[in-house]
Order: C-alpha cells, then structure tokens, then sequence
C-alpha cells in the first residue's frame, strides 16, 4: 500500500481524534533517551507473557486448515467421510457448509477483500480450502489429511516477472505514472552521462518467530479472539464485520506479539475460520498457522522489476531520474509495492518521472513487509546512483552530498527535518570511508582474517514520518502507581517501554510502579503498529492523558476536605515527582499523590487523554532519513563473500529509548543482509507451490552471518512532529541495507548485481578472473 493511503487508513480508523496545535519542545531528560531495558522483558524472558497461541481453555477445540495442492482451478469435489470417521472429529467446514460471511467493508481492512472459503475458485497455493476441528492437534492434523479434495487444475503462472516484458508507459497493462516533473525523456536523452539499468528483488517471506494464531472463545453472543496482530482496533472492526457480530459483542486479545514485520496489519482467514468454528462448536477453538502455511496464506513481499534511468552531468548534477517498475500480485487483489516512495524527494532534480504497474501471478495477496515500497525501491535507486558515480568517476559520497536538498521538490514543501548530509558525514567518519580506494579489488585486510579482498559501499535511506490518531486512558491510583491505556500493542518493538518511559517522564513516577496496558480492542483506541508511526501517535495521546489525570488529582486534592491543599486553587498546585505540592515551595515539601487519593476514598485519578493526525503534515514534508555504509570480505579464491561491517546513522528525530531503537536499527541490518544475500521465496512453475517453505530453505541470517554492526542516531527532535519529537524507527534501518552490500560487492568483485539476492553463481566469474589479484 502506498504510505500515504496506509497513514490516511490508519488515521480514518480513529475519526474521532482531534489535531492539538504543536506544544514546544520537551526538555531533555534523564528518562527519554535513555538505555532502558524493556518492562515486559522478565514476562518474556521467563515465558510467563501469553502469546495468542498460549492460551488454552477448558473443552478447547483444534483447528487444523486443509491448503490446496493446485494454484489456480477450481475444487471440483470435497470428500469428508473418510475425516469424519477419524477418532476425535468434531466438525469439518468448507466452502458448502461454512454459511454466511460478509465482506470487510469500509470500517476497516482485512488482507483479503472477501470470505474465507467463499467459493470452489483457487487462485493460489496453499488456499485454505477445509478446515478440520478436532478433539486434539494430531486427531485435527489427521483429519485434515484424510479429506479427499478433487481439483479441475490449470496451468498456474507464477513465474519471475521479467518472463513478461514491460509494456509502454500508458499502454494497457503498462505502468502507470505516480509522480512527474519537469521532461525526463528529453532531459535524459541528451543528459551527457547516462545509467540505463534494471533491477529486480525477489519474492520475500515474512518469517517472524512466532506463527500467526488465533483462539476463539464465544461466550453466548460474545466472541474474544487471541490474536496476534499489528492492530487490534482494526482487527476488531474487521471481524465484527466478517462475522456480523455487533461490536460490542466482540473483543480482539493481543498482550504479546512475536514479531510481524508488516505481515500481522490486516487480518488473513485463518482468524474468520477459528472464529467460525468456535461458533458453530460452542466450544474453544486454537488454530495456529504453520511455518509451512506462513509461505502462502499470510503474504509476502512481492518481487519487483524496476528500469531506473538516471541523466548527468559530467559535475555529478542530476537531470534526469526515472523510475518505472513492476510489481506482481494475486488474482484477488491489487497491490502496489510503492517502490517509489523515497524516489521524488530524495535528491535534487528538475526531470523526474516514476510510473507503476501490476502483473498478476497465481500466489497469495502480497502485504507490507518492513519498509514496504522503499526498501525494495531504494535498492533500485541506489544501486543506479552507486553505478552513476563509478561511471562519473566520483566518490559515491560525494555525489549524494552533491544533491542533497531541503526542499521536498515533489510538493515544494520543506522538510520538517531533514539531516541526510550529516547522516553521509557521520557514517563517513565512523566507518573509514576516506581509506576506501576506488578502483575494484584494490583494498586488502591484513591480520587475522588473512588475506581477503575488502569492498566499501555505502546508500542512502529514507522512511515515511507518519502519525496517526490515538486515545489512552490514564488512571493515578491510591497506591501510588499509575495504570495506562491503550488499543495498540507491541509487536516486539517495545511500545510497552516507550509509553511507560514517557509516562516516567511526565510525572516522575519510577518505572515500576508504571501499569501500561495494552493489546485489548476495548481500551481507548489506539494506533496500529505500522508504518514506523506506532510511537509518534501514542507519545501526543499521553501526554494529553497525563496533563489531564494530574488536573484531575489537583482537583481532587483542592476539594478533598482532609487533603493538605483543601481550599486551594489548583492552578497554585504542582505534580512532581508523584507529589502535589505548592508551586511556591519544594516538590520534596509535597503529599505523595496516592495519600490524597485514599483520603479522598477514591479509587483513582484518571484523564482521558486523545491526539489527531499531525496538523503540520500539509504544510511540511515529513520523512526520517538515513545512510548506510557496508563493508565486505570478499575470497576470490572459494568464492567466498560474507558481510563484515555495517555502520548505519539514523536521522528518526528524537529517540525514545535508545535501547530499543538500537535494537530495531541492528536487527533491521541483518534483515537487510538476508534480503542482499539469501532471501528468496521460489515457486515451482509446475505447481506454483512455494518450494522452500521452511527455516531450512528459506534463508535468513543467522548470528553467524552478522556482520559488526555499529548505530547512530542524530538524535536531533523533530518539533513539527510532536512535543516529544520522535519520528519513528522500525523500518528505516532496512531501507539502504541490500544496495549497500551489493555496491560493496561491486567494488570487492567487479561485479554489479542486479537481481537479489548476490548468489554464489554472480561472483563465481569474478572468482575466475581474479584468482590471481
Ligand atoms: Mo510495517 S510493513 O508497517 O509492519
């Protein structure tokens, strides 16, 4: 989805929130910033927090998905007598006796615009087209494989999207433009350097720790789901709608989350089927989607096909940039990977033109993976920029240096705040980037590793600064701690943390008397954590919250006939420290905050607290930015690469935690090695079935392809972003990553690829060119 249409989605799922006008800057302090190890880490680390998996209920029913082994024809009969008999079987459902289901409709977003099991149609591998509920998980895994499924198959296309050649720019079927200025073909037809190349990324497959699930568990009319999702609101809104369940009838359960990376936002039928099933059972139901299923049913990141062209001068001066790429997508639905998100406004030209366009192939619907749009995209961008440099004979630096701007020159708005030239300086310098020399292979180690031929390369990154509306409740309680809500969850990337550090902040209340509350659709609805916005819409949600939880307590402790300050005005009183104290004399003279309340005899002091969109989003454009630089080992002599450092500078605007930021940035960095080196979902072409759909085939880094990793921030606040200044950073630290390596690749091999992943077979030339360097 584009990331505007995704911030306008999750903004309108929260139509009630209002714009605040911006606060000034927050002071500095010891809390924000700070490297604070996570509130929930002790739940997780002593397996105490409950996953959507975990949940386990007296009379509990197992659900288990029979998947299609056909991608594209219709099922021609159903065979359930042979399950049926099995020991255990509760109840088998399938697209003949599943009975009505509904469309998601305008209130929210499911992945798949239509039922589970809604008809006989395959459109891709994999497709649910049973589900067998049993009294355990083996007697419902037996059943499903003793349902006997008849298919009327067809030939399925899901091969690579460069099998298909790109039609012209308006064409049917051709791309699409997105964005334009200026003339770009004739300004690259007579631009003096030109770069005409194609790049394309793979097919990638969302692989977080833990599988999707669901527990369904009706209670006469009302149905709770444990979910594990990136957006309980909207999973919610969803559901009641697929389910025709009033809403009140319905609440979506999502303490703990293994990770997503995008593949958790919008609901997948596994959710409508457990739900159905405890239905129709009255009984519990688990269903947990297996590592297997995760390749087929719950999305990917689509591959791509982008032709970037890039007109010069002989200085380095950008006339031209074109962009014009493919992505492919299901037969169910059109989604566009934006991969020219970052595209108009990263660097200065006056000719610009990117165009899209879909191909449809028989696979699963594809879905936001981190980044979604940039990271694929920036890869094409910033390859072409590394392969205009080396053609220019410039430093690759220096050429972004160059055609920095601080002018958005899409909207001819500024940048709310834009640091990409310190980002480039300061990488610089960490890194060593002044020892690289440019010609190919000419850079050794010497030491312990031996005798290894080095590459540099470095790319620039860019993310969407988004933020959306957002509501919380926050409740000062009689025994001194403070208990805060919200519907949004954390999918790992430490919600829990920021808002608890934020409330810390505000009230100098210690951390462990902080309650945060979250991952329960009936709290006060908060954002989805998605598009890197999670942090900056709930952080202007409690401040609110919190400003308004101490009038509250002020209030109480002026009125309250026992109470110190009884008669006073509020608005000579002041909150510090978890004390109420005069404003003329010393917080350390002041009643601890919990004395008033149970002198009040009440049972808390509580403020609502709401935020909008950002009000200064039509006026600036808004964006994080970023640069990556990459080194590489590379062995000529056994073909052997590996990634040996990475140095990245984040420009995200104020960091919250810097733990946890750190600890997004350096993941992120060995997700962009996979996505460089191993990532790749390949389908047979004659099943269409995605072949290597398991943690064995499917590679993703381990510790032992990590290189050493070293992260900045700037750290600078972004003040038209909020009081607190925090933009966000769950995914930019994967945009850049893969162009990085693959230019530092270039310049240890010679070798310029342009379809991720590197593969041994790219480098093997350079191997036998070069045994003798
Ligand atoms: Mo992110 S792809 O918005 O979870």
């Amino acid at each position: 989805m584009h990331f505007s249409e995704f911030i306008a989605f999750i903004d309108s799922a929260q139509s009630n929130a209002h714009p605040e006008p911006t606060e000034p800057i927050s002071e500095p302090s010891a809390i924000i910033g700070s490297f604070a190890p996570r509130v929930d880490g002790p739940l997780k680390t002593t397996g105490t927090a409950m996953y959507a998996g975990d949940y386990n209920f007296p009379h509990m029913a197992y659900a288990v998905p029979v998947c299609a082994t056909i991608a594209n024809g219709k099922i021609r009969s159903i065979d359930t007598s042979a399950a049926e008999k099995l020991p255990g079987v509760l109840l088998i459902l399938h697209h003949g006796n599943i009975g009505p289901l509904y469309r998601s409709g305008p209130d929210g977003r499911a992945s798949e615009d239509r039922p589970a099991l809604s008809d006989n149609i395959i459109s891709y591998y994999g497709q649910y087209v049973a589900l067998a509920v049993a009294e355990t998980f083996a007697q419902a895994s037996a059943a499903a494989a003793a349902i006997r499924v008849q298919y009327a198959a067809e030939k399925p296309s899901v091969s690579p999207i460069l099998d298909d050649p790109m039609p012209a720019i308006g064409a049917p079927g051709g791309p699409g433009i997105e964005s334009e200025r200026g003339n770009s073909d004739a300004a690259f037809a007579s631009s003096p350097v030109q770069i005409d190349a194609t790049y394309t990324t793979p097919v990638e497959t969302h692989n977080p720790m833990e599988m999707h699930a669901t527990t369904a568990v009706w209670r006469g009319p009302r149905v709770t789901l444990y979910e594990s999702t990136q957006g309980v609101v909207n999973h919610h809104n969803v559901m009641a709608a697929i389910l025709g369940v009033p809403h009140e009838n319905l609440e979506i359960i999502s303490r703990f989350i293994g990770s997503g990376f995008g593949g958790k936002l919008f609901p997948w039928p596994h959710s409508t089927l457990c739900a159905v099933a405890a239905r129709q059972l009255a009984r519990p139901v688990k269903l947990v989607v297996s590592r297997k299923m995760m390749f087929s049913d719950v999305g990917h990141r689509p591959c791509t096909q982008q032709r970037m062209r890039l007109g010069a001068t002989s200085q380095g001066k950008l006339l031209s940039l074109q962009q014009d790429y493919r992505n492919h997508t299901s037969e169910l639905e059109d989604i566009r990977e934006n991969c020219g998100e970052a595209t108009p406004f990263l660097y200065s030209t006056a000719n610009l033109r990117v165009s899209s366009g879909l191909v449809r192939r028989n696979v699963g619907t594809p879905t936001p993976m981190r980044g979604p749009g940039a990271v694929p995209g920036l890869f094409a961008v910033e390859s072409a920029m590394d392969e205009l440099a080396i053609k220019l004979n410039m430093d690759p630096v220096q050429l972004r240096l160059g055609l920095d701007t601080l002018t958005d020159e899409e909207s001819n708005k500024p940048f709310s705040s834009r640091h990409l030239k310190e980002c480039l300086q300061l990488g610089s310098e960490k890194f060593g980037w002044s020892k690289r020399t440019p010609q190919v292979g000419s850079m050794r180690t010497s030491g312990p590793d031996g005798d290894l031929i080095l590459g540099y390369g470095v790319a620039c990154a860019s993310w969407g600064a988004g933020r959306g509306g957002a509501q919380c409740s926050v409740n000062l309680l009689p025994d001194g701690t403070v208990r805060v809500s919200s519907a949004t969850q954390d999918i790992g990337t430490g919600t829990y943390t920021v808002i608890a550090l934020a409330v810390s902040d505000m009230t100098g209340i210690p951390l462990n008397k902080i309650d945060v509350v979250l991952g329960d659709s009936s709290l006060p609805p908060g954002p989805m954590s998605g598009g890197s916005t999670a942090t900056a819409s709930v952080l202007p949600a409690i401040v609110d919250g919190v400003d308004n939880a101490i009038k509250t307590l002020l209030g109480i402790a002026t009125h309250t006939p026992n109470s110190p300050f009884s008669g006073q005005h509020p608005d000579a009183l002041a909150f510090t420290n978890g004390r109420i104290h005069a404003k003329s004399q010393s917080p350390s003279t002041g009643t601890p905050f919990g004395e008033i309340l149970r002198a009040a005899n009440l049972a808390g002091a509580r403020g609502e607290g709401k935020s909008g969109g950002n009000p200064n989003a039509e006026k600036y454009s808004m964006h994080s930015f970023g640069a990556q630089f990459a080194e590489v080992q590379w062995d000529p002599g056994i073909a052997h690469l590996r990634v040996s450092r990475v140095v990245t500078v984040i420009d995200g605007g104020r960091i919250i935690n810097r733990a946890a930021a750190t600890n997004q940035v350096a993941g992120a960095i060995v997700m962009g090695v996979g996505m460089a080196l191993f990532e790749e979902t390949i389908y047979d072409p004659r099943s269409g079935a995605p072949i290597n759909s398991n943690y064995a085939d499917y590679i993703v880094p381990t510790s032992a392809d990590a290189p050493l990793i070293d992260v900045h921030f700037l750290d600078i606040p972004d003040p038209l972003m909020s009081s607190y200044g925090a933009r966000g950073i769950g995914e930019i630290g994967l945009a850049g990553v893969a162009p990085a390596i693959t230019a530092a690749v270039y310049h240890a091999t010679g070798v310029r690829v342009r379809e991720l992943p590197v593969r041994i077979e790219h480098l093997l030339a350079a191997s036998t060119d070069r045994r003798n360097l």
